[in-house]
This record gives C-alpha cells, sequence and structure tokens, in this order.
C-alpha cells in the first residue's frame, strides 16, 4: 500500500518506478484489482464469425472460452468444468456445438449450460440439478466487431468504459460500410517482457520511432523522406478522458497506402469530423487501456515505393511478473480487394508479425528494460515522466480528448499509469 501511495504521488511530479516493470507483487496486485475490474479485449467478431465458433483467451490468470452459439449470440465462459476444475477445451480455436470433460465426461453447450452428466441417475440420485452448475459466464460486450469481457458483474458498461474514445478507434476499424476483418489467425508468441512496456509504447512513444526503428528510414520501408513521420497518437484512459498528440501536422498525404475504393468507404463510414483528424495523420498509434493497441501505417514493400497501408492490432497479456503473451492481427477492410488485403498482410508480416524486423526492434528494447526492472540496484530508482508537463491542449481540434503537440510527450503515460494507480489502489 505505501508503494502504490509512493508511486501515485511521484507521478504527479512525472517519475515512475522501475520496480513497476518488473515485480512479484505488482503483477499479483494488477491481477486482484486492475485485470478483475477493466473491460478487457477477448476476440475480433471475424475470428467466430459462424455458430460453434470459438477461441480460448485470457483475462488475467483466467481462462475464457469465448464462442458463438447456435442463436449467433457471443459468450465468454470460464474454461473450466465445474466438476472438478479440469480445462474443458485444449485447442487455441476451432468449432464445436458441445465442450465435453476429458476426465469425468460432463458436457456443456457451446453456450455454458452444462447438459450432459455421466451416471446422473445412479450416482446423483436426483440432487444434481444440471441449471446450477453450467459454465462460469463472464460479463461480454462489443464495439464495432471488438469483442471485450469484464470478470466484474458490477462497474461500468462498455460505452461508459471507452467513452468518447470509440471517435480514435473507428480510425481503425470503420474502414468502409463493412467494417474490417481479421486477416488470417493471430501471431501469438511468449516473451520476457512486461505487458505495460508495450502498452506505453502504443499510447504514443513517438520518442523512439526515430531511433529503434532508423534503419526502416535509411532503407527506405518507410514512404517518407525525413528521419521521422508524422505521427498521431491516442489513447483511452477510462475516467481520464484520451490523450490525443499530433506529428508535424499535414502536409503529407492523408489516406495515403489504401485503395481508393476503401478511402471512399471510410469517408462514407465516419464523420466529417473523423475524416478531418485522419487527414492531418500518416501514422497512428493507440492503447485502450489496459493492454489493447492499434497501429495503422504505411510500409514499402520494395524501397522507395509510395506503401501499402495495414492494420495491426496487439493484445498485451501478463503473463506474470516480467513475462507477456502477445497476440497480434492484421485487420482488413472487409469490402476491400483481395489483392489489397493479401499486400496488407504481407506488408503487416514483414514489419510486425512476430518476425516482422519492427517487432524484432521493439523487442529488442523491451525485454532489455524488462530485466533491468527486475535487477536488484535499479528496483528502487524512478523513470523519468516529464516531457510535456507543460502541454496546452491544442485548440480548435475537430476530435473528443486532451490534444498537445509535439507527438514526443509524456503527457498520456504521466495519465495511463496514474489510472493504473487508482485500480492498484483500490480506487478505480
Ligand atoms: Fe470435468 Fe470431472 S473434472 S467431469
Ligand atoms: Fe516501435
Amino acid at each position: 500500500a505505501d508503494w502504490v501511495s509512493r508511486t501515485r504521488a511521484g507521478l504527479t511530479e512525472g517519475r515512475f518506478p522501475a520496480r513497476a516493470f518488473n515485480d512479484v507483487d505488482v503483477h499479483a496486485l494488477e491481477q486482484e484489482r486492475l485485470f478483475a475490474k477493466a473491460w478487457c479485449f477477448l476476440a475480433h467478431e471475424s475470428e467466430i464469425p459462424s455458430p460453434g465458433d470459438y477461441v480460448t483467451r485470457k483475462i488475467g490468470n483466467n481462462n475464457l472460452i469465448v464462442a458463438r452459439d447456435e442463436h449467433g449470440v457471443i459468450h465468454a465462459n470460464l474454461n473450466m468444468c465445474r466438476h472438478r476444475g479440469n480445462v474443458m477445451c485444449k485447442s487455441e480455436m476451432g468449432n464445436a456445438s458441445h465442450f465435453r470433460c476429458s476426465y469425468h465426461g460432463w458436457t456443456y453447450k457451446n453456450s455454458g449450460e452444462l447438459v450432459g452428466v455421466p451416471y446422473m441417475k445412479e450416482g446423483y440420485e436426483g440432487r444434481l440439478k444440471r441449471k446450477d452448475w453450467g459454465l462460469v459466464a463472464v460479463r461480454v460486450d462489443t464495439y464495432e466487431g471488438l469483442v471485450f469481457g469484464c470478470l466484474d458483474p458490477e462497474g461500468p458498461s462498455l460505452a461508459e468504459y471507452l467513452g468518447g474514445f470509440q471517435f480514435y478507434l473507428d480510425l481503425y476499424l470503420k474502414h468502409g460500410l463493412g467494417g474490417v476483418e481479421v486477416h488470417g489467425p493471430p501471431d501469438h508468441w511468449v516473451a520476457d517482457t512486461d505487458w505495460k512496456i508495450c502498452a506505453e509504447n502504443f499510447a504514443g512513444d513517438g520518442y523512439h520511432t526515430p531511433v529503434a526503428h532508423q534503419w526502416g528510414f535509411h532503407l527506405g520501408y518507410f514512404p517518407s523522406s525525413g528521419t521521422t513521420h508524422s505521427q498521431g497518437w491516442a489513447a483511452s484512459i477510462p475516467g481520464k478522458g484520451h490523450g490525443i498528440g499530433l506529428g508535424h501536422g499535414p502536409g503529407y498525404p492523408a489516406f495515403s497506402g489504401f485503395p481508393d475504393q476503401v478511402v471512399a468507404g471510410m469517408k462514407e463510414a465516419m464523420s466529417p469530423e473523423q475524416v478531418a483528424v485522419f487527414s492531418q495523420i500518416r501514422t497512428a498509434v493507440g492503447t485502450v487501456f489496459p493492454n489493447l493497441s492499434f497501429l495503422m501505417q504505411p510500409f514499402s514493400l520494395v524501397p522507395g515505393d509510395p506503401g501499402v497501408r495495414f492494420v495491426t492490432m496487439r493484445l498485451y497479456h501478463p503473463a506474470g511478473p516480467g513475462r507477456m503473451e502477445m497476440y497480434s492481427w492484421c485487420l482488413v477492410p472487409k469490402d476491400a480487394p483481395e489483392d489489397y488485403k493479401a499486400e496488407a498482410y504481407r506488408a503487416y508480416t514483414l514489419a510486425f508479425g512476430q518476425a516482422g524486423t519492427f517487432e524484432q526492434d521493439d523487442f529488442e528494447n523491451w525485454t532489455k528494460v524488462t530485466a533491468s526492472a527486475g535487477s536488484g540496484l535499479v528496483r528502487d530508482l524512478d523513470f523519468p515522466y516529464i516531457m510535456g508537463m507543460e502541454s496546452e491542449p491544442v485548440p480548435e481540434f475537430p476530435g473528443p480528448g486532451h490534444v498537445v503537440r509535439p507527438y514526443v510527450n509524456d503527457t498520456n503515460f504521466r495519465n495511463m499509469w496514474s489510472r493504473w494507480g487508482d485500480y492498484l489502489a483500490g480506487e478505480a
């Protein structure tokens, strides 16, 4: 409790402790007070388009089955048999009308109802009521195809939780009237890094781009002439609003890298204010607190080419102190031509797939930060989070939120970690 209140006080002066990024107690507190309370991302609807489709996902240390039932309704149930706690479903994705436990054979519908119990009559003699022993359901809600779950039966709705940030989420999701879909299954891997380092990076670390990813500029994979790019970042911080950062302003071709048909679809699906915001950014990153991020970026498959634009969505699942499971998807407009989808997927894979060049740049740094944070002398040191302490909001910006320039700025990070502190203190 002392450490949490000292951390919260430090943030108001622009300091945040290294220990937060690799610590057994912090990890345990996050499980109990943050991931058990916040809305957490589970899946994209297009991963489970047909009745019976399912994926297994996690919130905190809880395994979940996210399944579409025979009526098309999406359920998230604890992936645990109510009889003795066996794991019900051991594959990451598939299609099943029922799940049958491999231990004693209890069988559940994909909606979670218990429908089959071996030796029901002889064994239980009428004492077991099937309706009392269904799978444990978790609150589920969706926004524009994104499926979220919340372990807390109380608390705000998803719409309240996201608030005005839906405006910015649409920049990644309303790519035509059909919206977006995942292109293939997610890349899914484990890394020795803390989820917060990644969530922070995608909430506006424009600072690292020209250094960590400098080869990308030198070799011409970034279709831009400078050694940085006009970047916009955004973060959704429930209870604290939205922080938006802008790069060097217009001067780059808006909507570049999308086929004309997709651009027309976007303009139809978005509001004029959203189109105005979109026209100001070349590359856009964003994080929905706590651990879901988006990136939209042009990438030249042939160095020097104008580039193809791709969208990636990533989930940083906390798998232990200093350890993370990464899920990374490529999103494409449903109505786009197939050859564009294939090209966008190629660009995504080369840049941000698990062996992608940008991904490698980032993980090289993130794993080292995590290792440092867990080492003896470092544990009681703070890092400076003082950039942009005095930033004034940009006036007359067409979108909601607190908007600042320049895009190299710690404002979002201070806000994110102070919200994180509210959760850890039990005050969110
Ligand atoms: Fe599942 Fe016994 S643990 S049927
Ligand atoms: Fe990066």
